[in-house]
């Protein structure tokens, strides 16, 4: 994290991870990689552009996940980022489709591999952490059925490993009582324990590729520092990728290395973590750091806030698509502005960014 990081996360609110992940989830499931493989990204999405009808919600997306590091994908509700999560798992929900773009995954284009392919992958490489746990939890299986059975699927662990490894996560992710808790169903969880189930499901087959929507919010503070520090390890020592969607610049400044600002379904800005807070080149992150509450100001209430909405996705404004909500839109923006390179570590989509 930057040391001049302005926001509440840098106060040293959380607690240490008390947590060392077990032996078996530190193994490096992916070792052998010649160096070519490891400078180049685990997860390439190019051009990616997802529809409802004749309407984009996602608009010609590019953006790279790299092995041991950590994307925070950031913008507003309905700036499309679960739409691009949903898109790297083939989920995206009916009447939505991919209607360009490709996206690639160690080497294979995931839209063009066959369902049975897909499926594999998303058992055994790629995981998500789901915005709302209700709806991944099955709801008659008791959870250590749950957290067991993929590894012993996907894995071949007989069923008492399997389920000796579920405990062990969910003693990692701060489920009490875990030896107990593996028979309950997901309604005897709160809220808040049900994303921690979520999480241990996630990384139950030590995926190569984690895509977490928002996977920390019910979470309280403490724990929420816990386990993104969790992932970023996990990151680290099994050169995991992960994608990180949120809305909340204190986790971004806790758990990125790199930030893609997303609104209205493009990338705005990107840059790595320490450079984006040091000096945003967006007009939208500028005001999005603005809201985000400062150290020593713990009223949430006074914060300022962009004005406006985020427009519907049916109804983008001519030209720069933040236009009716930036400070400093003048006559150029009513044309479209390309994604630039202002250097070569960042992106920008702005014209007063480029002059
Ligand atoms: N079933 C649907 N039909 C039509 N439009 C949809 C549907 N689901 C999502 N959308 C639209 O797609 C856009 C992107 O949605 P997405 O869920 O990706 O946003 P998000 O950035 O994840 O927002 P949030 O922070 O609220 O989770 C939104 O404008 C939304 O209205
Ligand atoms: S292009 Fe213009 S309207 Fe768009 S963000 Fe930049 S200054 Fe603001
Ligand atoms: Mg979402």
């Amino acid at each position: 994290m930057p040391s001049s990081l302005p926001l509440r996360i840098s106060c040293g609110i959380f607690a240490p991870s008390q947590k060392a992940p077990p032996p078996w989830l530190q193994a490096d499931t992916i070792l052998n990689l010649s160096p070519k493989e490891t400078m180049l990204p685990l997860l390439d999405v190019q051009h990616l552009t997802v529809s409802f009808g004749h309407v984009p919600v996602v608009r010609d997306l590019s953006i790279q996940v790299f092995r041991g590091r950590t994307l925070c994908l950031v913008g507003e509700s309905g700036s499309g980022k679960s739409m691009t999560a949903f898109s790297v798992m083939r989920l995206v929900p009916q009447p939505g489709r991919i209607t360009s773009g490709s996206l690639l995954f160690a080497g294979d284009d995931l839209l063009r591999l066959e369902e049975k392919n897909m499926r594999e992958r998303r058992g055994r490489d790629i995981s998500m952490i789901f915005q709302e746990p209700m709806t991944s939890l099955n709801p008659v299986l008791r959870i250590g059925r749950q957290l067991a059975e993929p590894m012993e699927i996907h894995q071949g662990l007989h069923r008492r490993e399997a389920e000796k490894r579920a405990v062990e996560l969910m003693e990692l992710v701060g489920i009490p009582d875990p030896a107990r808790r593996l028979n309950d169903y997901p309604h005897q969880f709160s809220g808040g324990m049900r994303q921690r189930v979520m999480i241990a499901m996630a990384l139950a087959c030590s995926p190569k590729l984690l895509l977490a929507d928002e996977p920390t919010t019910a979470l309280d503070i403490t724990i929420q520092g816990q386990i993104l520090r969790l992932l970023g390890k996990l990151a680290r020592e099994r050169d995991m990728g992960v994608l990180l969607i949120t809305h909340d610049l204190g986790v971004v400044a806790e758990a990125a290395d790199d930030v893609a600002v997303m609104y209205a379904g493009q990338l705005m800005e990107q840059a790595p973590v320490s450079a984006f807070f040091e000096r945003p080149l967006h007009p939208y992150s500028e005001g999005l750091m603005a809201c985000a509450p400062l150290v020593g100001n713990h009223d949430r209430t006074r914060l300022p806030s962009i004005p406006g909405m985020v427009p519907l996705p049916s109804e983008l404004p001519e030209g720069c698509s933040f236009s009716p909500r930036c400070p400093h839109a003048s006559e150029a923006c009513r044309k479209a502005p390309p994604l630039r390179a202002v250097d070569e570590h960042r992106l920008v989509r702005c014209w007063k960014a480029f002059s």
